[in-house]
């Protein structure tokens, strides 16, 4: 590799957004697609938990990554708003429910708190209970006539449910905004009650279903689904005993929706692994009312469980919690830390972006599919591949460029690397810098996030022992300058790709 292209290469990599231009400008004017990615999701009315977080961050990447490489992009968080659980807290919640005034003075995820109790109860209460049980179903039943029929201003149940979403949803964009995830589209389950309904009956109508026990279900071959299985006969069920919906009917509902919206060539829908049948079960449907064509475009783009994250109060779920221990261990980590020398005043905010990176980066370094035992020592140990590996690099490089502001003017000039400096190291920190690209192609291509953090890490690494070997200070200006040139690149490259695997990258720390 000869000096001269060495340069060149740094000099782009060392722009604002070089790292996706690179990839971007490559497949300018080739196909571009649209696509809607369907991510975080959760169900409303439950705490956040650790699988939401999950889609939520391989989905954020897998939005962005297809952004970078050129193509249209709609994210969309598909609320889970609609379902027997809120007639359950509805039926419940008379029970349940504290005086008006105390209501009031708690906070959205304490009043998340009570009404996930209520749930928890009434779910048990469920079981045991047949007169509750069927209530619940008679209750889910008259607000599937309030929802479908649009007006339940004056329905108790409806205006508990309305409260709930209202509280769910504020809740939600506060976590959202904590992470710096957006949406282009909110969209939700019960919007799609009516419709789902509708297609129920035209499946029904065509023939297309069977009775079971009251219930409309379709037939499946193996290996369509997994879980329902009678007789040796897979099914899926499309409408209850009591005509009320299903998940999976109204999820047929809102990709028919989403297809006359949207007129996508993929859809994709970041979802743990264990729904997979409910994805092979809309794409059966799909194919019996006429829209194989719609049923091809679906990819199911699944994850694995992440074990091991239980948060002080026994609860596996809540991600604030989480946070906020990510938090002070990123505070003890700095204090213990000799190489930190930091202004208190930024500290909290410092050991917020570590906190937050750490884990993201977690979520994000292996691969999708494996399953993995969540550990806060291994995420915040220095010898470890982890956020703080590339947090640390980056914020190495960036104060060398801090103390040497009086270079960089000369760094836009620089046009040539001294030869004694070109040594193995540094040819290898240059061949990682031109694999990342490739990198990115294959993690967009894979829709493997790791494919980038792996080579990221080893970017690191490499630029690690390159820095002890080239020193910038006290150097004459013809060596200086070019040294500078590669520490800056690397450290734009390292910001790019922090950047685009969702975390703010730390200045001098
Ligand atoms: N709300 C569902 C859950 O929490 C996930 C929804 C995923 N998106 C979809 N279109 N099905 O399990």
């Amino acid at each position: 590799m000869s000096g001269e292209v060495c340069v060149q290469a740094l000099q782009r990599l060392r722009q604002t957004g070089s790292f996706t231009r690179l990839v971007e400008n490559k497949y300018k004017g080739g196909p571009s697609k649209r696509i809607v990615v369907d991510f975080s999701s959760p169900n409303i009315a439950k705490q956040f938990h650790i699988g939401n977080l999950r889609s939520t961050l391989i989905g954020r990447y897998v939005d962005q990554v297809n952004r970078v490489m050129g193509n249209q992009v709609t994210s969309v968080n598909y609320l889970g708003d609609w379902g027997t659980q809120f007639a359950m807290i509805a039926a419940f919640w008379p029970q349940m429910k504290p005086s008006d005034q105390y209501w009031n003075s708690l906070s959205e995820v304490e009043k998340i708190k009570q009404l996930t109790d209520c749930y928890v109860v009434a779910n048990k209460n469920m079981k045991l209970d047949e007169e509750f049980r069927a209530k619940v179903y008679e209750t889910f039943v008259s607000m599937e006539k309030a929802v479908t029929e649009g007006n339940y201003e004056n329905d108790e149940n409806m205006k508990l449910w309305s409260q709930i979403r209202q509280i769910s949803k504020e809740h939600l964009t506060g976590f959202y905004n904590t992470f710096d995830v957006k949406f282009d589209e909110w969209l939700c389950e019960s919007s799609q009650v009516r419709k789902a309904h509708q297609y129920a009956q035209e499946l029904i109508d065509k023939g297309f279903t069977e009775d079971l026990d009251g219930r409309t279900i379709i037939r499946l071959k193996d290996g369509e689904t997994e879980k329902k299985k009678l007789d040796g006969v897979n099914y899926a069920i499309l409408r209850k005993s009591d005509m009320s919906s299903l998940y999976l009917t109204r999820e047929i509902a809102a990709i028919l929706h989403r297809d006359a919206t949207f007129q996508a060539d993929r859809y994709l829908y970041v979802v743990d692994r264990a729904q997979r049948p409910h994805f092979n079960a809309l794409k059966v449907v799909l194919e019996k009312l006429g829209r194989s064509d719609l049923a091809e475009k679906i990819e199911h783009v699944q994850y694995g469980r992440v074990r091991g994250l239980s948060t002080r109060n026994g609860r596996t779920e809540a991600v604030g919690e989480i946070v906020e221990r990510g938090r002070e261990l990123a505070l003890q980590f700095m204090k213990s830390s000799k190489t930190f020398c930091m202004d208190p005043s930024v500290e909290e905010d410092i050991a917020d972006v570590l906190s937050i990176s750490t884990i993201v980066f977690n979520e994000l370094k292996r691969a999708r599919n494996s399953e993995y035992e969540f550990s806060f020592q291994n995420a915040f140990a220095l010898n470890q591949n982890n956020a703080l590996a590339l947090q640390m690099k980056h914020s190495r490089l960036s104060s060398i460029e801090d103390k040497n502001q009086h270079l960089l003017p000369l760094v836009d000039s620089c046009t040539k690397f001294p030869v004694d400096d070109t040594n193995d190291d540094v040819k290898r920190l240059m061949r990682l810098l031109k694999d990342l690209e490739e990198s990115v192609e294959l993690s967009a291509q894979k829709l493997e996030a790791c494919q980038l953090t792996v080579q990221l890490i080893h970017v690191a690494a490499a630029a690690g022992s390159v820095q002890k070997q080239l020193r910038v200070k006290d150097q004459r200006d013809e060596i200086a300058v070019p040294r500078l040139l590669l520490f800056s690149a690397v450290r734009n490259v390292l910001a790019e790709g922090l950047k685009l695997l969702g975390m703010t990258p730390a200045r001098s720390m």
